[in-house]
C-alpha cells in the first residue's frame, strides 16, 4: 500500500540517502488485522498528583488485552507500545512539568507505530490556572505528534468530569492499531450534553456493531466502500447508497459484505422520505447514517459557475440537513443512533480553487456543532471525520506536483488509506462511544496544513 517514494525510501539506497538529504522518510504504519495483539508491546500509565483518570483507564487497557506495565518492570531493552498521562490533576500551569517530567524519562523507549495519549479536563469546564494548563496541553500533543518517529502518534483527550466511564472506546481506538493514521488529535469526551448519555460496553469488541443497521452513502468505491466493509466487519447490517450511474460498483460492494444496495441521488427532493420509508419496511430502524457521498467542482472563485456551486453546496452539504430532517422528524432511528459526518480538511484550512467544495465541508462542521447538542437530549451523537490527504481515484487525479506536497506535508510523511477514514467512523459508530459526540476528528496523519 506504500506509494513509490515511501517504497524508495524502504530500499537499501533510499534508507542511505533520504536521511542525508534531509528528505521525508515516511514509515510503514500498522494497520489493525483481526487477531493481531492489541500493541507491540507494554503501555505505562503515569499521572500527575490527584488524576481522575489513571485508575480507570489502566482498567480499560489492561480490559483490552494489553500488558500495562511501571518502568521497573519492563524487561531489559522492550519497548513501550503506549505512554498515557493522565494530566487531569493539573491545576496550575507549572505543573505542566510532570508531563514535560513523564514524556522525557520514557520517550526513548517508545517502539515503532507506538501511542502517546495525555488525558486531560476540557479548559471549558473549568477557570483560572486550571483553564490555562489544560489548554495549554494542547500545545504539547500537537507538538510532541510533530516530533515522533517511526509512525508514532500523539494524542489528547479531554474527559469531562463525570465521563470517566465513558473512556473505553475512545482509549482502545486511540492505543489500536485502526488510528493509524489519527495522529495531532482533541477528542473530547462528555462535551455536548452527553453527560447523561447511556455508554453500553459492546459484549463482543470484535463485533461492537451486531444487531445494528447502517446507512453509508457514496459507497460505490473509495472511502463509502472502505466505511461500509468496516461497518459490516463490526457486525452491522450495512444497506449501501449511490447515485443509479454507480449501480454496478454499488451491487459489488453490497454483495462483498452481504449488505444490501440502495439507489438514490441524495440530492432528489424526496430522498429523506425514501430512507425514512426503506429502512421502516425492510429493517424497522435506522441506527447507523454516514453522510460520506461527496463531490469536487474545483474552480478558483472568479471562473466559477452557478452549477460548480451549487452542485457541491447541494450533495456536500444541502443534501445531508434535509435527509437529518426527515430521519429526525420519524420514529425510525433506533435509540443511541449515531450520524457522522465527512468534513474535510479543506473545510478547515481552505484549498484553492475550492470556494465551493471548503465551504460546504466547513458547513458540515456547523453541521455537528449544531445538531450534536440537540441530538444529545435524544441519546443520538453526531461527529465527523476530516480526512487529509486519502489515496483514492479523487486524489490520484491531481497532478503530481500538488501530490507530492500534499502527501508528504505530514507529520507521518504519506497519504492515507480509505481504511483509516473507516476504523474512526466505526469508533463512532461504537456503543461504547455514547460521551463522544460533537467532534471532529482529523484522519490526516497531522498535515500541516491547518493544523
Ligand atoms: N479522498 C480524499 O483525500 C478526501 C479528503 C477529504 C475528504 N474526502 C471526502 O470523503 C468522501 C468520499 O471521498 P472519495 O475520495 O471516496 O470520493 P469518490 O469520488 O471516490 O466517492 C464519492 C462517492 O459519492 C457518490 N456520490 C456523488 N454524488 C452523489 C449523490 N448526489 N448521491 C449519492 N451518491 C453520490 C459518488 O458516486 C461516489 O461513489 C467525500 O465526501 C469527500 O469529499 C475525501
Amino acid at each position: 500500500m506504500a506509494d513509490k517514494y515511501q517504497r524508495f525510501t524502504q530500499s537499501p539506497v533510499g534508507k542511505w540517502l533520504a536521511p542525508r538529504l534531509g528528505l521525508p522518510q515516511p514509515a510503514p504504519l500498522r494497520r489493525y488485522q483481526p487477531g493481531q495483539p492489541p500493541l507491540t508491546g507494554p503501555a505505562v500509565v503515569g499521572s500527575a498528583p490527584g488524576g481522575r483518570l489513571a485508575k480507570v483507564v489502566t482498567e480499560q487497557i489492561a480490559a483490552a488485552g494489553i500488558d500495562v506495565r511501571d518502568e521497573a518492570d519492563r524487561a531489559e531493552g522492550t519497548k513501550y507500545g503506549a505512554l498515557v498521562f493522565d494530566a487531569s490533576g493539573i491545576t496550575d500551569p507549572a505543573q505542566l512539568r510532570e508531563v514535560y517530567a513523564f514524556f522525557k524519562a520514557r520517550l526513548r523507549s517508545l517502539g515503532a507505530c507506538g501511542r502517546t495519549v495525555v488525558l486531560g479536563t476540557p479548559p471549558e469546564l473549568v477557570s483560572g490556572r486550571e483553564r490555562i494548563a489544560q489548554r495549554a496541553l494542547e500545545g504539547f500533543t500537537r507538538s510532541l505528534g510533530k516530533e515522533l518517529i517511526k509512525g508514532s502518534t500523539s494524542q489528547l483527550v479531554y474527559v469531562a468530569p463525570g465521563s470517566e466511564h465513558a473512556t473505553e472506546s475512545t482509549i482502545r481506538f486511540l492505543l489500536s492499531a485502526k488510528s493509524a493514521f489519527v495522529d495531532g488529535q482533541v477528542i473530547r469526551i462528555g462535551a455536548a450534553g452527553t453527560e447523561n448519555a447511556k455508554v453500553t460496553a459492546p459484549a463482543d469488541w470484535d463485533k461492537p456493531l451486531d444487531g445494528k443497521v447502517a446507512l453509508v452513502t457514496g459507497a460505490s468505491r473509495g472511502i463509502g466502500a472502505a466505511i461500509a466493509e468496516t461497518l459490516a466487519r463490526d457486525g452491522a447490517q450495512v444497506v449501501v447508497l449511490d447515485i443509479p450511474a454507480q449501480g454496478a460498483d454499488l451491487s459489488a460492494v453490497a454483495n462483498k459484505i452481504g449488505g444490501s444496495a440502495l439507489q438514490l441521488d441524495v440530492t432528489a427532493d424526496d430522498a429523506g422520505k425514501v430512507l425514512v420509508d426503506h429502512f421502516t419496511e425492510r429493517f424497522g430502524k435506522l441506527d447507523i447514517v454516514v453522510h460520506n457521498a461527496g463531490i469536487t467542482r474545483d474552480k478558483k472563485l472568479v471562473n466559477m459557475d452557478e452549477s460548480r456551486w451549487d452542485s457541491v453546496l447541494s450533495v456536500n452539504l444541502l443534501s445531508q440537513l434535509a435527509i437529518n430532517d426527515a430521519l429526525l422528524a420519524s420514529d425510525v432511528l433506533g435509540e443511541g443512533a449515531r450520524f457522522v459526518g465527512v468534513s474535510s480538511v479543506a473545510g478547515i484550512a481552505g484549498n484553492l480553487g475550492q470556494t465551493n467544495y471548503g465551504t460546504s465541508k466547513a458547513g458540515v462542521i456547523g453541521m455537528v456543532d449544531d445538531t450534536a447538542p440537540q441530538l444529545a437530549e435524544r441519546g443520538h451523537t453526531f461527529n465527523a471525520v476530516a480526512p487529509g490527504f486519502i489515496e483514492t481515484q479523487m486524489t490520484a487525479a491531481i497532478p503530481v506536483m500538488i501530490r507530492e506536497p500534499a502527501r508528504r506535508l505530514a507529520s507521518l510523511a504519506q497519504g492515507g488509506q480509505p481504511i483509516d477514514v473507516a476504523e474512526t467512523i466505526a469508533y463512532f459508530a461504537n456503543p461504547a462511544s455514547a460521551a463522544v459526540n460533537g467532534n471532529i476528528v482529523r484522519v490526516c496523519g497531522q498535515a500541516l496544513i491547518g493544523a
